[in-house]
């Protein structure tokens, strides 16, 4: 398998039809950052630790950052604290020389931390005493992608792994996670923001005076829904936040630089459904038209179609047949079971095919849908496994 195919857009073959095998432990061996992404519920999470799994078992030190791991899986890495601190993951084959570390990103900290980094202490402090900052750094729309980013800005600048495997957080749109630093930005620029933050600027004395005598209709209107306490606590945050606002946009945006280097790579995540494949596709268009390297689609929890050789439709007749003489109900319904299993694999390469249509250079690794959850080391290697056999062309 060549690096010309891992590369996935551009291969092709010197037929001209497009080279869409992936080799998925040759892009471990090389990237340096894996960025998981894809809509909710999907296997983001589940995708982004295999693969760290997988890698740390192939000699590389890897950190796997997770959001929200599911409560067993995060237990079986030892994700157990969340306190922002990559943890090294017990029960790792390390003989090749390699080592994971995970942590569970703690948004709300994060931010914390990024106020305490950037600003003196003394301001730092009012910050992040501020009632607006908690209820902002928690709760703003866009603030754990913007974290997550920022996270891996810092592991990268540490210099301690050899790869980072990102998941991102469970957004309705699978865009939010690059669009969030700029709405950051946005955020901070809007002219809201610059109503409130106005008085503030004019200087301490200004300030009392002006929210004292109200100079706005906007003000004291504003004033009266959201109560004054609010809007000084929003205008002394804003004014705080935007003392190192330049700070922000820079390294959201050497962030941002850090996603289209060589080194870096996207995998999105989607289940064989319309809906998360749709979003798949907005994804792939949009690394497409940024210049982000794309390994390609892992299409996650697909089921077998192995035919086990008898036809949906055959084994529906013998079923209704059965029903009908009342003979064996039990038989009829596993014939029944079995025919509706083919109809959902058929549907589910329909999707797939459909999809490979709109996007014919970008390989797709199919990873079985497991039994059970995916909730234990095994569980992941068996999911690593099963993504680097893979490409289903
Ligand atoms: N191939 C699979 N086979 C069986 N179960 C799976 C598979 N992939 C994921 N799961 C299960 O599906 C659930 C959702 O997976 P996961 O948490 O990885 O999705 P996610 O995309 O990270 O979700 P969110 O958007 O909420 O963060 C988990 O319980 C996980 O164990
Ligand atoms: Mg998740």
């Amino acid at each position: 398998m060549s690096a010309r195919a891992a590369a996935g857009a551009e291969a092709g073959t010197v037929d001209g039809t497009a080279d869409l095998t992936v080799d998925i432990d040759a892009v471990l061996d090389r990237e340096s950052v894996v960025v998981c992404c894809g809509s909710g519920g999907v296997g983001k999470t589940t995708t982004a630790a295999a693969l760290a799994v997988r890698a740390a078992e192939r000699g590389r030190r890897v950190a796997v950052l997770t959001i929200d791991p599911a409560r067993r899986l995060a237990q079986a890495m030892g994700l157990t604290e969340l306190d922002n601190t990559p943890r090294r993951v017990a029960g790792i084959d390390e003989s090749a020389g390699g080592e994971l570390d995970a942590m569970m990103l703690d948004m709300k900290r994060t931010f914390d931390e990024v106020v305490a980094t950037h600003a003196d202490p003394e301001r730092a402090q009012a910050i992040l005493a501020n009632p607006f900052y908690q209820s902002l750094s928690s709760s703003f729309a866009g603030t754990q992608e913007y974290m997550a980013m920022e996270k891996l800005g810092q592991l990268k600048a540490a210099g301690l792994y050899d790869l980072i495997v990102v998941d991102t957080p469970p957004t309705r749109n699978a865009l939010d996670f690059l669009d969030a630093p700029q709405r950051l930005s946005r955020f901070l620029d809007g002219r809201m923001i610059r109503v409130l933050v106005a008085p503030a600027r004019a200087g301490g004395r200004a300030y009392v005076k002006v929210l004292s005598v109200g100079i706005g209709m906007f003000t004291s209107v504003l004033a009266k829904i959201v109560g004054m306490q609010l809007l000084r606590d929003l205008s002394t945050f804003v004014a705080a936040l935007e003392t190192m606002f330049g700070g922000f946009r820079e390294r959201a945006e050497a962030t941002y630089e850090l996603l289209k280097r060589p080194g870096t790579t996207f995998i999105v995540v989607a289940a064989p459904e319309r809906d998360a494949l749709r979003e798949a596709s907005y994804f792939v268009e949009r690394l497409a038209e940024e210049s982000m390297p794309l390994t390609g689609l892992v299409l996650n929890r697909v089921h077998p179609t192995r035919a086990p050789g008898l036809s949906g439709s055959r084994s529906l007749a013998v079923a209704e047949m059965l029903t009908d003489s009342g003979a064996s109900p039990l038989t009829a319904a596993v014939l029944q079971l079995h025919a509706e299993r083919i109809a959902l694999a058929a549907r589910e390469q329909q999707l797939k095919a459909r999809f490979t249509s709109a996007h014919p250079h970008v390989p797709v690794l199919e990873v079985l849908a497991q039994a059970t959850d995916v909730h234990d080391l095994s569980g992941l290697r068996e999911v690593g496994a099963s993504l680097a056999a893979g490409a289903a062309g």
